[in-house]
């Protein structure tokens, strides 16, 4: 019998009274509204949910601690910190800093010794500051494997927010591994490492997992691999709107953003847009353009973090408060000099002097006197004789890469037939799976 008490039987076909007809029409489709409006991955009690959420994206160096309570202090809702791989957190000692306020997770380097030397100085993998983030802290991790992920996410669930899972980094040292950008190429690998982080961590630490993701080659296939994503119980999931091989100066795409939005909200999954978001203006607007949850910022953040900022709380902050700000907050948390320096070369507008003057300096007494922070200068050189500073103090710049157009760009955008044209021969002609070659880089 059909599941509608009033139909008529007539041989071969059941009629039903058209009255009750539209009632349970009208029901069902109240229902649809409701489920579709309602629909949502549970939040576990000590997650968050990343809805109506600005934040900032998970950056390797630029993400420190330091980086991230200045992005809160201007108003960043959630920070990301930066992606820490599984193998390296692996074996860390869990350190509760006195000094600091800080929970330091440390471990000393092996260089293929089964045990540490004499004197050997431990290296510290991940510090966070339990009451001015911990509530708002994801922490990303690096992995193509789902045991040593859970093995890994155990390590710090208890002092953060969410697990995020980096499938979107296209550098090598991610890559080659398995691991970012790598597992758009093995979906089943990803889905795997997220169940398996649904399945141990949520019940164990009360707190979601979330996953960051690149655009695929084509529209039809990032809708399969967000469908599959969507399925794994994940709370969240962030779409940076380029395909693997897009260098970071291409724009970001919007054309699949919509389609990523509507299958997260009909899956009940929060879904952040990153790429190219200036500010939380910009971000407002692309959350309703598009239909999406939040969003998310990297290199507008890195250059100024008062981005976050609301117009009416001030905006856009000026370049010299910003570096006095992060001046003090690396030194509260005794970050590292090196780190800082990096940091205070983004936050320093590029043609000015200030940025020249001080690419020679050696310690946080010696920025503070170049910039004339003297109020600062005695608290500085207690922090450089904390670090153990010496005019020695190594510093690696960052190494940028120009970027260039490329066809994974224009198919991802829907624009496959332009990405075609031009192209000596197609990569399946040359014995590449399409796929493969975005991580390829070809
Ligand atoms: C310095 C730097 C480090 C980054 N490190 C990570 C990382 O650890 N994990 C990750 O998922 N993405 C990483 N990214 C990518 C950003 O999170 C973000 O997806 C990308 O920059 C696009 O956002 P944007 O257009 O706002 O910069 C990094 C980006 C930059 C600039």
């Amino acid at each position: 019998m059909p599941p509608f008490s009033r139909a008529i039987r007539r041989p071969g076909l059941y009629y039903i009274a058209p009255t009750y007809l539209k009632c349970h029409v009208m029901q069902r489709s109240i229902s649809a509204i409701m489920t579709s409006v309602t629909k949502r991955v549970p939040i576990p009690p000590k997650g968050v949910d990343y809805r109506g959420k600005i934040v900032l994206a998970p950056m390797v160096r630029s993400g420190e601690l330091p980086s991230r309570l200045l992005a809160l202090h201007y108003g960043a809702d959630l920070v990301w910190g930066p992606e820490t791989v599984d193998r390296s957190l692996i074996g860390t000692t869990r350190k509760v800093n006195e000094a600091l306020n800080t929970i330091d997770f440390t471990r000393f380097p092996s260089n293929g010794a089964k045990t540490p030397q004499k004197d050997q100085k431990e290296s510290l993998i991940y510090r966070l500051h339990p009451e001015r983030e911990g509530s708002r802290l994801i922490f990303q991790i690096g992995t193509s494997d789902p045991e040593r992920a859970v093995q890994a996410a155990r390590i710090v669930a208890g002092d953060v927010a969410g697990i995020d899972v980096n499938a979107g980094c296209p550098k090598p040292f991610s890559t080659s591994g398995g691991m970012g950008a790598a597992l758009l190429q093995t979906p089943d690998i990803l889905a795997s490492i997220l169940e398996a982080l649904v399945k141990e961590i949520v019940p164990e630490f009360q707190i979601g997992i979330s996953v960051k993701i690149r655009l695929l080659e084509t529209p039809e296939l990032t809708e399969v691999l967000v469908r599959k994503l969507c399925a794994t119980g994940i709370t969240a999931l962030t779409i940076h709107c380029r395909t693997t091989p897009m260098r970071p100066r291409e724009r970001a795409i919007r054309e699949q953003l919509k389609m990523i939005a509507d299958i997260c909200r009909e899956t009940g999954v929060a879904c952040l847009i990153n790429g190219d978001v200036a500010n939380r203006a910009q971000a407002e607007q692309l959350i309703s353009e598009f239909g999406a949850d939040g969003a998310m910022i990297a290199t507008a953040a890195e250059s100024n973090p008062s981005c976050f900022r609301t117009g009416a709380d001030g905006g856009l902050a000026p370049w010299e408060e910003v570096v006095e700000q992060y001046i003090k907050t690396s030194m509260e948390v005794g970050n590292r000099w090196g780190n800082t320096k990096y940091l205070l070369a983004h936050l320093i507008p590029g043609k000015l002097q200030a940025l020249k003057n001080i690419t020679s300096t050696k310690s946080y007494h010696q920025v503070c006197q170049i910039l004339g922070l003297e109020h600062l200068e005695t608290q500085a050189k207690e922090v450089d004789e904390r670090l153990g500073i010496t005019p020695e103090t190594e510093y690696q710049g960052r190494k940028g890469k120009k970027g260039k157009n490329n066809n994974s760009a224009l198919a991802a955008g829907g624009n496959q037939g332009k990405a075609r044209h031009g192209q000596k021969k197609s990569l399946s002609k040359r014995g590449i799976p399409e796929q493969a070659a975005a991580v390829a880089n070809v």
